[in-house]
C-alpha cells in the first residue's frame, strides 16, 4: 500500500467548497484503485485565521507542510483585506519559499463544453502553459519612499537570473518534448524590454541546443492573445513570464470554456520541496456559498497532484471521469449548466467508480 500525505489548505471564498469536493473525488479514486492512500492534514489558514491571529499562516508554516508530499491549495483572497497581503501572507511564500519554480497550466475544450470561439473542439485546443513562478515581476523587489508625499515613489522591479530562466526555459522544452506536437512558443517582449526580456529569448535559444526535436517560436505577449483567438490550433507548449502567463492563463481558459475548469500545478521539479496544486479561479466571492462553484478545476488539479505523486493510472482514470461527466451536460452554471458542486462531485465519483474498467 502506498501512503501519500497531502496538506489540504482551502483557505478563502469558494476554495473551502471545492477542496472539500475535490478530498471527496480523492477519496474516491483511492477505493477504486486499493493500492494507495491518502494522509490528510487539514489547515484552516487563510483570511479568517489572519483576522484571529494577525498573519495568514503561523510563523512555522513551512516547516509544518515541508514533510508532505503535496500540497492540496483552494484560493486565497477576501473582499475585505487587500489582496497583496492575502497573497503575499500565504500563497506566494509557499511558492517561493519551495522553490516551485514552474508552475504548470494545461488548457483543453473538454468534451461537452464550448468554447466562445466558433467552431473550437477539443481538437482544436490542447495547450500547456508553462509560468515562470519564482522570480520575474513577481519576484517582490521593489520598494516606497516619501510615502503619502507629493513626491511619493513606488518601483515594482522585474527580476531575471541566468539560474531562473535557464530552469524554466529546460522545464518547458523537456515539457514540449514529451507532447505529441513537440512544439514550444517562447513568449517575450523583448521589442519593449530590453534587458530581461533579451536575456529571457538569448537563454531560449541557448537551450533550444539541447531539444533538437522541439519546433519552437517567439511570440510578442501582444500578439500571443491575437494567435490565441485567431489560431489556437498553431499552439502546443507555452512558456512566458510569472506575469505575462498570469495574463495569458486567464485567457486560455475563458477560450476553453470557463475559468472554473483551469487547474495548476506549482511545482518544483527537482522535488526538493512538496509541489502545490490548486484551481486558478481565486476566491469568487460572488458566489460563495451558494453551491454552485465549478469543481472540475480542482479535480483536474486533483489529477495533477496524483501524477506528480507517480500515480498516473489513477490520475487519467479521473481526468476520464472528469471528462464522462462534462460530455454528458452535468456542468455548472458558469459552463451553462444547472448543476450543483455537490451533484458534479457526486457524477465524477460515480464514474471513477466506473471508468476504465
Ligand atoms: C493565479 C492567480 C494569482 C496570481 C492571484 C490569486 C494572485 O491569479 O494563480 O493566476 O496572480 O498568481
Ligand atoms: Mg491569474
Amino acid at each position: 500500500m502506498r501512503e501519500y500525505r497531502i496538506a489540504a489548505i482551502p483557505a478563502d471564498g469558494i476554495g473551502p467548497e471545492v477542496i472539500s469536493a475535490g478530498l471527496e473525488v480523492l477519496d474516491a479514486v483511492c477505493t477504486r484503485f486499493g493500492d494507495f492512500s491518502f494522509t490528510i492534514d487539514h489547515y484552516d489558514w487563510g483570511t479568517d485565521y489572519y483576522k484571529k491571529h494577525g498573519v495568514l499562516m503561523p510563523a512555522d508554516g513551512l516547516a509544518l507542510l515541508r514533510p508532505v508530499d503535496a500540497i492540496y491549495f483552494g484560493a486565497v483572497g477576501a473582499a475585505d483585506v487587500p489582496d497583496h497581503v492575502t497573497l503575499w501572507g500565504l500563497r506566494l511564500p509557499i511558492c517561493q519559499g519551495f522553490d516551485q519554480y514552474a508552475n504548470v497550466r494545461p488548457t483543453r475544450v473538454l468534451p461537452g463544453v464550448t468554447s466562445p470561439l466558433r467552431g473550437v473542439g477539443p481538437d482544436d485546443l490542447d495547450w500547456l502553459i508553462i509560468r515562470e513562478n519564482s522570480e520575474g515581476e513577481y519576484a517582490g523587489h521593489g520598494g516606497r519612499a516619501h510615502r503619502g508625499l507629493p513626491e511619493e515613489v513606488a518601483t515594482e522591479v522585474a527580476i531575471f537570473t541566468r539560474v531562473g530562466v535557464e530552469r524554466i526555459m529546460r522545464f518547458a522544452f523537456a515539457s514540449a518534448q514529451a507532447r505529441a506536437a513537440k512544439h514550444l512558443t517562447v513568449v517575450t517582449k523583448s521589442n519593449a524590454q530590453r534587458f530581461g526580456m533579451v536575456l529571457w529569448d538569448e537563454i531560449a535559444a541557448e537551450v533550444s541546443a539541447d531539444y533538437p526535436d522541439v519546433r519552437w517560436d517567439k511570440e510578442l505577449v501582444d500578439a500571443m492573445t491575437v494567435r490565441m483567438v485567431r489560431s489556437p490550433a498553431s499552439i502546443d507548449t507555452v512558456v512566458a513570464t510569472n506575469l505575462h502567463a498570469d495574463i495569458l492563463s486567464d485567457l486560455a481558459a475563458a477560450l476553453a470554456g470557463s475559468l472554473g475548469i483551469a487547474p495548476t500545478g506549482n511545482v518544483d521539479p527537482q522535488r526538493r520541496f512538496p509541489s502545490m496544486f490548486e484551481p486558478i479561479h481565486g476566491s469568487a466571492f460572488d458566489i460563495v456559498g451558494r453551491g454552485i462553484a465549478n469543481p472540475v478545476a480542482s479535480f483536474w488539479t486533483a489529477s495533477m497532484m496524483l501524477d506528480h505523486l507517480g500515480e498516473a493510472k489513477a490520475a487519467k482514470a479521473l481526468m476520464v471521469a472528469v471528462e464522462q461527466v462534462c460530455a454528458a451536460g452535468i456542468m455548472t452554471p458558469d459552463l451553462g449548466g444547472k448543476s450543483t458542486t455537490k451533484e458534479v462531485t457526486e457524477a465524477v465519483c460515480q464514474a471513477v467508480r466506473g471508468a476504465n474498467r
